[in-house]
């Protein structure tokens, strides 16, 4: 039965019905299947101690896991001491682990000392859901020595989010935001700035935490004509060091987005095979460890038609392992500034004012696929479609922001940033493309309504603008 037919036949009524008369209750779920009894478990909402437990009691029997985990949810509202043996003992031997964790969370709930030591030997499990849930319940008396003691002892535990719950609510060493300035303010000199340049060099003279968010494309290893490094592992550390440094210069909390995809570097003749690069595998180990928290794929898909067509052998032999599907995919990895604050945090600390401004409110795309059309450009291979750069500076900045491109290329990122009333920085070490960024900032709606026109300057004249002599 489907939720929409199940919410005909449920209604609030027969569930306050069924809350307030127990054997009501109990015989009405006698004839009823899994479905029927997993939907009016989630419908029963607020329960008060006092409410008879012999229905859920007798679900704890039932053999379908939901049903009894479900029992136990209920149950745990009541927050009756009456309860804790029976949660104990499915805590500790249910079969299913969900309902396990359903019962160290009802014991937790009970806030009672005398659930301490079994929650601290729950500690001990080998599920670390249940561990989670365990430490939760106990951290209700951290106050108290023994238990410290033993949530300490955690931050040696094998399990990644169980150290890192420890630390953040033990020690509290989570990485903290360390300058001073607004999280909404950003240095005036980086506002709306090309440099021409090598990034790695400009990037040094950008102070910690300036950057709200940062969305970019680097060269395709030598896939393209506009870089060229001597091995992978040079490309791959040198994409590092800057990465290293956007991270140092995005402000707390805030979002990275890497566009790139596997390259093909094809083969030197029929004798040898072309070779595959997958880098965005390769780069998202080094940018977690750097201090970048993973948060989303999202993948980019293009017409097939508007992609290298790689089939036209296999089209015709049709044999197994000369397979090769046409690539119409580009990854957009997006990554966030490691921090103990939520994402609420983050937009606290911009005013209700810039907060309606930045609202998406007509339709957004729903789904990690976005199909959106390349575009071709006359000057640079490899140009974001503006479609992509209005996605990702809507999704994930607010008005008045600054929004880096390390890579500019042509500059679209900064067109767009400029049309949704944010502000640009961007970096470029090719002429040709500088002048193809003047050009693309020229299209700009609004170019003429910004308080101080685009700044166009070199190495040396950056670090003049950095030193506050220009
Ligand atoms: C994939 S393209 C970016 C295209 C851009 N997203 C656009 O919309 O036009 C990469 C760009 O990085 C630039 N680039 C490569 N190495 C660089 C470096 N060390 N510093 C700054 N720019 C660099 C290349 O010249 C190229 O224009």
């Amino acid at each position: 039965m489907n939720r929409y037919v199940l919410n005909q036949k449920i209604n609030q009524d027969l569930i306050s019905r069924l809350k307030n008369d127990p054997k009501v209750f109990s015989s009405f779920i006698q004839n009823q299947n899994d479905g029927t009894i997993i939907y009016i478990l989630e419908k029963l909402g607020r329960l008060e101690n006092g409410y008879s437990k012999e229905p859920l009691l007798i679900l704890l029997n039932h053999e379908n896991e939901n049903v009894r985990a479900l029992a136990i949810k209920n149950l745990a509202k009541l927050e009756d001491i009456d309860l804790f043996t029976t949660f104990l003992k499915y805590a500790n031997s249910d079969e299913s682990t969900s309902v396990r964790r359903e019962a160290v969370s009802a014991i937790g709930r009970l806030r009672n000392k005398k659930s301490i030591p079994a929650l601290m030997n729950l500690l001990k499990d080998r599920d670390p859901k249940v561990v989670m849930q365990a430490i939760r319940g106990l951290l209700v008396f951290s106050y108290m020595g023994d238990v410290k003691k033993e949530l300490v002892r955690l931050l040696n535990h094998p399990n990644e989010l169980i150290r890192e719950i420890v630390n953040k609510e033990i020690n509290d060493t989570q990485p903290q935001s360390k300058v001073q300035t607004k999280h909404n303010e950003f240095p005036e000199f980086l506002k709306n700035t090309v440099v021409h340049g090598e990034v790695q060099k400009i990037i040094k003279y950008v102070p910690d935490e300036s950057v709200h968010l940062t969305f970019t494309s680097p060269p395709y290893y030598n896939a393209r004509d506009y870089s060229i490094y001597q091995s992978y592992d040079e490309y791959l550390s040198f994409l590092e060091e800057v990465f290293r440094e956007v991270h140092r210069v995005t402000k707390e909390g805030r979002f990275f987005i890497l566009n790139t995809s596997p390259i093909i570097i094809p083969r030197i003749s029929r004798q040898h095979s072309s070779k595959r690069y997958p880098i965005p595998y390769d780069i998202h180990p080094l940018l977690t460890k750097m201090g970048w928290e993973f948060i989303d794929d999202i993948v980019w898909v293009k017409p097939e038609a508007s992609v290298k067509n790689r089939n036209a052998g296999f089209l015709q032999h049709r044999k197994p392992l000369a397979y090769k599907p046409n690539a119409v995919t580009e990854m957009l990895m997006v990554y966030r500034k490691k921090t103990d604050k939520l994402i609420d945090w983050n937009i606290k600390q911009y005013s209700s004012e810039i907060i309606k401004q930045s609202k998406v409110s007509e339709d957004y795309e729903t789904t990690n696929v976005w199909q959106i059309d390349p575009t071709f450009d006359k000057i640079h291979t490899a140009v974001f479609p503006i479609e992509l750069c209005n996605r990702v500076i809507k999704y994930y900045s607010f008005v008045g922001d600054l929004i880096f491109d390390p890579f500019a290329g042509s500059g679209t990122l900064g067109r767009a940033a400029l049309n949704l009333n944010r502000n640009f920085f961007l970096t470029e070490k090719e002429a040709k493309y500088i002048n193809r960024i003047k050009e693309e900032l020229n299209k700009c709606n609004n170019l003429f309504n910004q308080q101080g026109q685009p700044k166009f300057v070199n190495l040396d004249q950056f670090i003049l603008l950095f030193r506050g002599n220009i």
